[in-house]
């Protein structure tokens, strides 16, 4: 039996994938852009070279959330060669969580150097209303499987890598100066990842914000680690989409999320573009 865990395999999986891929384009990307829930529009700013369909890709994940359509896009923004996830797998899918990185893992074989991650949010933080953007500094990831565990893929990277310095300083640096250029009020906070696909309790998020999450989220996190395991800079955005539960009045529903992302992503994307204009240049 074929085992998501096993080294072998799944590097050979990778690499099966990458042959898909390298028979459509040869495309060598700088950036790798996850687009996260209700902000798939940014496509739109892409002189697109070459689409890819998930389901184009032998034994690729293929996601069934609603406004997560998947394809990679590749193309250029202002002459930056990026490719981008129009849509994400979750853990929550039933997908291992070696099969939610693999699309990371993939993007980084294809040459990225850069993994840019976006998603939607819960806001704990009582600073943050909805629609804030917040610049993610760091992460807590202790509440869904580590995407390491298993036999380790040495080809990729370190038995024990280091997590210090996850979301490099210098694309924190570049985001809060096209934020200000844009004019965009930029929060910064600690991302936490449940598993999902339920919404927190209130008192799980009160238990989040003693651990000092500023925002909660069903993505990101196991994501960043892949990529920091093998050497990817990783920067990332959250669309602080509805405040947490508890801490908003009301029930929450993933339509409410989907609206305010959509919402949203007119700033968004301006902030998105400048930063990866300016990550160009470095
Ligand atoms: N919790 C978890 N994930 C989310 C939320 C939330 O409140 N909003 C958007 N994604």
């Amino acid at each position: 039996m074929k085992s998501d865990a096993n080294a072998k395999n799944m590097y050979d999986r990778l690499q099966n994938c990458l042959k898909c891929v390298r028979k459509k384009t040869d495309f060598v990307p700088k950036i790798a852009l996850v687009l996260g829930s209700g902000l798939g529009d940014f496509a739109k700013n892409i002189e697109v070279e070459c689409t890819i369909p998930y389901s184009e890709i032998e034994n690729f994940p293929v996601s069934t959330v609603f406004g997560h359509a998947g394809q990679y896009i590749f193309g250029t923004l202002n002459g930056v060669k990026i490719v981008c996830m129009q849509g994400r797998v979750h853990y929550y899918e039933g997908y291992s969580i070696q099969e939610v990185v693999l699309p990371i893992r993939l993007m980084g074989l294809m040459g990225a150097e850069i993994l840019f991650l976006t998603n939607a949010s819960g806001g704990i933080n009582s600073d943050f209303k909805a629609g804030d953007f917040m610049m993610i500094t760091d992460h807590i990831s202790n509440f869904v499987p580590n995407p390491l565990t298993g036999q380790n893929i040495e080809e990729l990277g370190t038995r024990f890598p280091d997590m210090s310095h996850v979301y490099r300083e210098e694309l924190q640096a570049i985001i809060e100066e096209a934020a200000i250029e844009e004019k965009i009020d930029l929060k910064k906070g600690v991302y936490v990842q449940t598993t999902g696909p339920s919404f927190e309790s209130p008192a799980e998020i009160q238990m989040f914000k003693l651990l000092g999450a500023d925002a909660v989220g069903m993505s990101t996190v196991v994501e960043a680690i892949a990529a920091n395991h093998m050497g990817m800079k990783v920067c990332g955005i959250s669309c602080v989409c509805n405040l947490a539960a508890g801490i908003s009045p009301r029930p929450l529903t993933h339509e409410e999320v989907f609206e305010a992302g959509v919402k949203a992503s007119a700033l968004f994307t301006r902030l998105v573009k400048k930063s990866i204009v300016k990550m160009g240049k470095i």
